[in-house]
């Protein structure tokens, strides 16, 4: 396997609105689509449309929407012989509200993500163990993220912690089996306690990072670009993003990751500067329309220069 998702599926309900309502108003928006969505998800699409061979791991429920996951995943490409299917649960489900600003807010129920756990994980040893690089994220039971973390450490299989949705509190041992530690903006300031929201802040707040454990760690700044550093050279190197007219932020994060873990897993001859530059203009290329998964590029859309 190129690349090995365990994370989280959601049905997005995206409701579009000219901007977020205060609390007790009612609002009328423009529109309300449903897709397909979750962060791990999402980073698996993201991925598998650049082209390389990828699974996805999570929970979703024996229901209408855990068939439609399971199907869109066929569609797309995805390896989908380590989904699981539970009665225990529904499947997750995201209400996000988009507004005219291309922001967006999130309430997620995770319903079925949360019964994925380190069991379900520990019996996929081999198949991590056979994976180029894993991608991992804090939306579904944390004992399943702590395990594929501890299983890709003992195999020496690249790791992706995606810190996503922000967690205070985040044990040690997350840290330290990062290999890659990827945060934005608000997760960097609860994992460090330091405000991140310029450059400048990232910067502080990725030595704290560093600090915690992680060989590399990188903090998305959004239109603000992408700063990283690793154990090995600490001085953090910045990369900006390109210039863009965002519709859509929902989900950019992810089209970084998932594109991040195609390029460590398909191309090793790039540096890491550039594995990033590279997934950083694929994640500008979703905000330039609505919704999620609906957003991510397909290799065969893409400037060739981006796989040269
Ligand atoms: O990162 C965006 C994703 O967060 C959405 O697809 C939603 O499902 C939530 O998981
Ligand atoms: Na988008």
């Amino acid at each position: 396997m190129d690349v090995t998702v365990v994370g989280s599926c959601n049905m997005d309900l995206s409701t579009y609105a000219p901007r977020f309502p205060k609390p007790g108003e009612t609002m009328i928006g423009h529109k309300y689509v449903v897709g397909f969505g979750g962060k791990g998800a999402n980073q698996c699409v993201s991925a598998v449309r650049l082209g390389c061979k990828t699974a996805m791991v999570g929970k979703v429920g024996n229901d209408d929407n855990g068939n439609k996951t399971i199907n869109n995943f066929k569609s797309n490409g995805v390896i989908t012989d380590y989904m699981a299917v539970t009665d225990q649960s529904s499947t997750g489900i995201a209400a996000i509200t988009i507004a005219d600003t291309g922001e967006n807010s999130i309430v997620i129920v995770p319903g079925a993500n949360l019964l994925l756990t380190d069991v379900d994980v520990t019996a996929l040893e081999d198949m991590i163990k056979g994976s180029k690089v894993v991608v991992c994220q804090l939306e579904v039971g944390l004992s399943a993220t702590l395990e594929t973390l501890k299983l890709a450490r003992k195999h020496n299989v690249r790791c992706i912690l995606n810190t996503a949705p922000a967690q205070s509190g985040l044990s040690n041992d997350f840290f330290v089996l990062s290999d890659i530690l990827c945060a934005n903006e608000n997760e960097a300031e609860m994992m460090t306690g330091l405000p991140v929201s310029d450059v400048a802040q990232a910067e502080a707040a990725i030595d704290v990072l560093l600090g915690k454990g992680c060989q590399y760690a990188i903090i998305t700044l959004g239109e603000k670009g992408t700063v990283f550093a690793s154990q090995d050279n600490r001085k953090p190197t910045y990369i900006p993003a390109t210039k863009v007219k965002a519709v859509d932020t929902t989900g950019a994060g992810d089209a970084f990751v998932g594109s991040l873990a195609f390029y460590l897993a398909t191309r090793p001859d790039l540096t890491f500067e550039n594995a990033i530059q590279r997934s950083s203009i694929i994640a500008s290329i979703s905000v330039q329309s609505p919704g999620t998964q609906y957003s991510y590029p397909w290799r065969k859309d893409l400037q060739p220069e981006l796989f040269e």
